[in-house]
């Protein structure tokens, strides 16, 4: 499973990169914004410290502007992952784009049916917000479960990403689902590596070996 950091926040992007953890960064409208960096300066940076797909999303609604947008957003990298919200013109923009060899991320899915129509406009990745589906008291993981074996049944090389994710479990259910990639808060990535009883058993051996007075460097 592929991990992806869904930010805008640099020294988080550097600092999680640094881990060898990090296979692809999301950005959407708002995280850019609340960035304060012009849109273009942040992508670059983005993509000089990430080599995997970097998503940068188009803001224009209708055909012509987002293709506009997505002209400029791909010259910065060749990382650059065009994503465009699940609606008829940006369907109609990932069909032209990945005809054109340019991945896209369709994001802003909230049903299995708008996920098929992604994969037959070519989508590399299908972005299902599953958290915003559990905010309003429905079962996010179940659309996870649902286009995971929609996808299988015709084997569609669009790849499940996990977004809107908000806790290690939404991690664990797409895992088990067999999502190809799950993009999440730098707070969730940390949180995957913590369990109470790795910080006990680390603390008693550390106490044991220090009883022993012998250090590993000192010889
Ligand atoms: C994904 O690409 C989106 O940027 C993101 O996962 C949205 O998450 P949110 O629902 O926490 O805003």
């Amino acid at each position: 499973m592929k991990f992806f950091i869904d930010t805008a926040d640099i020294a988080e992007i550097k600092d999680l990169a640094s881990t060898g953890m990090v296979d692809g960064v999301t950005t959407n409208p708002s995280l850019a914004a609340a960035s304060g960096k012009s849109f273009l300066d942040l992508i670059a940076e983005i993509c000089d410290v990430v080599d995997g797909p970097v998503s940068a999303e188009v803001t224009g609604t209708d055909f012509d502007t987002m293709m506009k947008e997505a002209a400029v957003l791909r010259k910065i990298a060749p990382n650059v992952t065009i994503k465009v919200p699940l609606i008829p013109d940006g369907l109609k923009c990932c069909k032209a784009l990945s005809d054109d060899g340019v991945m896209v991320n369709v994001t802003l899915c909230f049903s299995a049916t708008q996920a098929l129509l992604a994969a037959k406009a070519g989508a590399t990745f299908i972005s299902p917000f599953v958290g915003r589906l559990d905010d309003i008291g429905t079962d996010g993981m179940s659309l996870i479960d649902d286009i995971c074996d929609i996808y299988a049944n015709y084997d569609f090389d669009t790849e499940v990403l996990v977004a809107s994710i908000r806790h290690p479990m939404h991690i664990l259910e797409a895992a088990r689902m067999g999502a190809h990639v799950a993009t999440m808060p730098p707070k969730t990535l940390r949180q995957l590596y913590k369990h109470p009883l790795t910080d006990k058993g680390l603390q008693s051996f550390m106490d044991d070996w220090a009883k022993s007075g012998q250090t590993i460097l000192g010889g």
